[in-house]
């Protein structure tokens, strides 16, 4: 089988690593991929936001299965265009891709169809933002409604920091359009964690669930990132939880989509608060967390390549997947390796060194994210460049083998948190007492 994968991340060259170990084992081209998966495939030129170039790459490579890794292409219908020339492909519809192209739809898809969430309002001119600033009650969030690259979430603490963040918003518009309509929302307490569905209509597997430590520094201080590390699976997750987060979250969601005209194929990402036993939704996203899907892929047990291929079929009807895939028991760990200066601006083209002793490490794996090949020598080029992970039998075991492989790896201001894991290292302690 011919699989193309869009994209250029860790998270894409975790899904080319995990699916690579499908078994007859399929052959592997990205879009435009990076270093690393380059040593588990072909990697091809353009655009993968250009539907045109996407459907010229799966007909000169004869791809039988596209799978789409980032959220730009897919709200802007790349998934749409590739149906409509009959190719399968893992991956929502433009309209679907809506859950996290546009938090207003989300926010109102949720409260039609009762599914927990914080409580909102939506502004959508600076006057009824002001007017909002003066009633609601502090701390509260502020959303930009569009696509922000992860940054369009601003936690306010009173109504000076809101104004500040309605004007960034609103009026220098900081994200563009994205910040046209800002929504208000409760704040949430809580424990966050993220679930993902591969979904199929009505249909979906539930792979074990993560956490991800978003903040750039160590204690979950700092600005927020895109994630700079997460593991996998949550300690403090239990059947009940799992048991709400299905009936309350996951199905209605998926269920809701298929009545309102929208049925979603590919990944659904619940971002989710968990407060006394209880999930409510943060965010839902279109596709796999990064750097979530560096520790959910290599602890699955199972074919993820068939289970995307079932899922991904258009003819299936409302049987049943006939492929699950489970949890092979393992713990997994993964932190990033980022440039000195990340979130904000970095200097780039950094030679790497020390991938290969780093995965010498027992139970290490090494995912390339902002690297790049230049005159024949690995460098740096972007704010996340590596996602090192261990995988163990337990939490510390596989903190331990992460934390050991990343110190194999050196580039000019690297900079890494100490503290992945951290609250699950809690929990456990707090077990043990
Ligand atoms: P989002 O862009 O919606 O994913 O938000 C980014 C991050 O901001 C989330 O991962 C949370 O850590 C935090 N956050 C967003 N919304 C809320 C909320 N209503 N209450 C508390 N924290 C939130
Ligand atoms: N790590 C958060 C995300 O992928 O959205």
């Amino acid at each position: 089988m011919n699989i193309l994968i869009t994209g250029s991340g860790g998270r894409e060259h975790v899904l080319a690593w995990a699916l690579s170990h499908s078994s007859p084992k399929p052959v592997i081209y990205a879009l435009p991929g990076n270093p690393g998966i380059a040593e588990l495939g072909t990697l091809l030129d353009g655009d993968a936001a250009d539907p045109a170039v996407v459907l010229a790459a799966v007909r000169e490579m004869r791809i039988d299965l596209v799978v789409i890794g980032p959220e730009a292409p897919l709200v802007a219908g790349v998934a749409d265009a590739l149906i409509e020339a009959g190719i399968r492909v893992f991956g929502p519809s433009a309209k679907a891709a809506e859950i996290e192209g546009s938090k207003v739809f989300s926010k109102d898809l949720m409260k039609r169809n009762g599914i927990p969430t914080a409580g909102f309002e939506i502004a959508a001119t600076p006057e009824e933002a002001l007017e909002l600033v003066a009633r609601v009650a502090y701390p509260h969030v502020l959303k930009a409604d569009g696509l922000a690259a992860g940054k369009g979430a601003l936690i306010v603490e009173d109504r000076q920091q809101a104004t500040e963040a309605v004007a960034a918003l609103m009026i220098e518009k900081r994200f563009g359009e994205a910040g046209r309509r800002v929504i208000f929302e409760e704040f949430m307490h809580g424990e966050e964690m993220s679930v993902f569905a591969v979904a199929s209509g009505e249909r979906y597997v539930l792979l074990p669930p993560s956490q991800d430590y978003k903040r750039a520094l160590d204690g979950d201080r700092g600005l927020n990132t895109g994630g700079m590390g997460a593991y996998a699976p949550v300690v403090t997750w239990n059947d009940k939880l799992e048991e709400r987060v299905r009936c309350d979250v996951i199905e209605p969601t998926l269920q809701a989509m298929a009545r309102e005209g929208c049925p979603y194929t590919g990944l659904l990402y619940a971002g989710l608060m968990i407060q006394d036993g209880s999930p409510r939704v943060v965010e839902f996203n279109c596709r796999f967390g990064d750097p979530e899907a560096q520790v959910v892929l290599p602890i699955l047990e199972g074919d993820l390549l068939e289970l995307l291929w079932e899922a991904s079929d258009p003819k299936a009807g409302r049987k049943a997947l006939p492929v699950s895939v489970g949890h092979d028991g393992r713990t997994a760990v993964c932190v990033v390796l980022a440039s000195g200066g990340y979130p904000g601006n970095v200097q780039t083209g950094y030679p790497i060194a020390g991938i290969s002793k780093a995965r010498e490490a027992r139970g290490a794996l090494v995912f390339h994210a902002g690297t790049a090949t230049i005159e024949g020598r690995l460098v740096t080029q972007g704010g996340r460049v590596l996602s090192v992970v261990g995988l163990g039998d337990s939490l510390p075991a596989a903190h331990a083998r992460a934390y050991k492989a990343i110190a194999a790896v050196e580039f000019n201001a690297a900079f890494y948190r100490r503290d992945i894991g951290w609250r699950g290292m809690e929990a456990l302690e707090a077990k043990s007492r």
